[in-house]
């Protein structure tokens, strides 16, 4: 579905494009009309898959990214103006979690949730924000989120507080670049089945959790594409430092 929302002519980057909810979202952009660039580090997997998404039709390219890196960040946003264009909308998916609990998160594993969920999210908008800047041209950047950077649960510690920085950079980059034209908005999703957590959710412990949910079930990666191409296209020109939660209302779950 492509809820009207018509992106040809624009070119889009998704980081983390390799699995899960960000091959989703690209393929959803391409849907709508957009060039997509697919980034992250396993580089066979995103040429893959653009290549797939480039014989059903769309512009499409793979890029290899690691969002830790700022030279590859700087050298992946070279690559995809050179072949596509200024990308104009930026998806910053790329995520990892953990299940420690606090007292038994390894020091490296508190860095590297915060180095990819929250630092790589800076330096790709940033990059990305430069090059529209150079460009003249403006631009939506979409930060994805969780319902996890706006209430706590267990064993998340360092993955929620890497999303709640999201969140206040999110705001933060949206005031300082409204003046660019560059939109900065995230999306909050609540727990979304992929590939990745499907055991999980599927377990005794997963559908206690599903009962907690207002709408009792688990989101589907369809249930972002309306929310997506909303802060994606210019249905949502006049929202900037927005967080839009997608949680069927987890996070208004009763007490
Ligand atoms: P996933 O593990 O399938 O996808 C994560 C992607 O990020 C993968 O393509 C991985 O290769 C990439 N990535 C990780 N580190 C990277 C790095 N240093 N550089 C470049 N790419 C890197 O997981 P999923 O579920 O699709 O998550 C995608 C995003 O959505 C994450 O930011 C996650 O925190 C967020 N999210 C997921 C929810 C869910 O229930 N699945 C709920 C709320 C938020």
């Amino acid at each position: 579905m492509s809820f009207g929302a018509d992106l040809s002519g624009k070119v889009a980057l998704v980081t983390g494009a390799s699995s899960g909810l960000g091959l989703h979202m690209a393929k959803t952009l391409a849907r709508a009309g957009a060039a997509v660039a697919l980034a992250a580090r396993r580089f066979e997997r995103v040429e893959a898959e653009a290549r797939a998404l480039s014989e059903a039709g769309a512009k499409a390219l793979g890029v290899a990214l690691d969002v830790t890196d700022p030279a590859s960040v700087e050298a992946c946003l070279e690559a995809v103006r050179r072949a596509l264009g200024t990308a104009t909308i930026l998806v910053n998916n790329a995520g990892i979690a953990h299940t420690e609990r606090a007292l038994e998160l390894a020091p490296a594993t508190f860095r590297e949730v915060i180095a990819t969920n929250l630092e790589g999210a800076f330096f790709v908008a940033r990059a990305a924000a430069k090059a529209m800047v150079e460009a003249g041209v403006g631009g939506s950047i979409v930060n994805v989120a969780s319902i996890l950077g706006l209430r706590v649960a267990g064993r998340v510690a360092a993955y929620a507080a890497s999303k709640a920085g999201l969140v206040r950079l999110t705001e933060a980059l949206a005031l300082e670049w409204a003046r660019f034209g560059i939109r900065v908005n995230a999306l909050a999703p609540g727990y979304v089945e992929t590939d990745l957590n499907r055991t999980f959710l599927s377990s005794e412990a997963g559908q206690a959790l599903r009962q907690r949910i207002p709408q009792r079930r688990f989101g589907r990666p369809e249930d972002l594409d309306g929310p997506l191409l909303l802060l994606a296209s210019d249905a949502s020109a006049y929202m900037t430092g927005a967080v839009l939660v997608v949680d069927g209302g987890h996070l208004v779950a009763s007490l």
